[in-house]
């Protein structure tokens, strides 16, 4: 399946592309992990780094570069997270690939602040945690490979306002466009990681 996962930001993309992947073994295309596990990268815009930790949008051509390249390797299907962003990106995005079905995941903004402030993530292998709503088993250590969990420097609260009113300015719009073009199912992102699966994983199957 070609799915793409629309959300704000901590609506909860990372936490089900993981779920996607495992289940239907598509490739994960995420322009934020891609970006990040490039932190010292340079364009002729800029670093996208600086562009991150303001919480803007890094620019046009820097991310819809990541995203051709995946695409290209992705035969068996993907989940898009992160992308795209804006009417320009979902302008590319429909010219080199055809979408299933794109999945919004809804979650109230006050939620949304508390996910992100609380989250951790593990710098090594990529999963994401949050103190209180999926603590590690120890406290501060990934379950996974045992690496010291970080906190992402765009989730202080300042940075997490400024992500918040970047969504609904630049991305809530494209809620619209795919609803159009009749993508679009909701889900309700509020439920436990488990719920939210639940749901999802039915929007997905009622699509294919
Ligand atoms: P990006 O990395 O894409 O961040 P984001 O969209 O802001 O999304 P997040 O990763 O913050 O949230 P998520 O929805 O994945 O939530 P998660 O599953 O982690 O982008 C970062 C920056 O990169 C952008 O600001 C921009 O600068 C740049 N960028 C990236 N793509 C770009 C593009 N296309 N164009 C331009 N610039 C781009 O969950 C959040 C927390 O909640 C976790 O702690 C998790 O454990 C917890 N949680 C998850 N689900 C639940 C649940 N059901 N109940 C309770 N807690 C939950
Ligand atoms: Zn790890």
């Amino acid at each position: 399946p070609r799915i793409l996962l629309i959300g704000p930001p901590g609506a909860g993309k990372g936490t089900q592309s993981k779920n996607i992947v495992e289940t239907y073994g598509v490739e994960h295309i995420t322009t934020g992990d891609a970006l990040r596990a490039n932190k010292d990268m340079e364009t002729e815009y800029g670093k996208p780094r600086e562009f991150m930790d303001r919480g803007e949008l890094v620019p046009d051509p820097v991310v819809n570069e990541i995203v051709v390249t995946a695409l290209s390797e992705a035969d068996e299907g993907f989940v898009l997270d992160g992308y795209p962003r804006n009417g320009s990106q979902a302008e590319f995005l429909d010219d080199h690939a055809d979408l299933d079905l794109v999945a919004l995941l809804e979650v109230s903004r006050e939620e949304l602040v508390d996910r992100l402030t609380g989250r951790r993530v593990c710098p090594e292998c990529g999963t994401t945690y949050h103190v209180e709503f999926n603590p590690p088993e120890t406290t501060g250590v990934c379950d996974e490979c045992g690496s010291q969990l970080v906190q992402r420097d765009d989730d202080t609260e300042e940075t997490v306002t400024e992500r918040l009113s970047v969504y609904e300015e630049n991305t809530a719009p494209l809620v619209e466009f795919y609803e159009e073009r009749g993508l679009l199912r909701r889900v309700d992102g509020e439920g436990t990681p488990d719920e939210v699966w639940h749901d999802l994983r039915q929007a997905i199957e009622s699509a294919l």
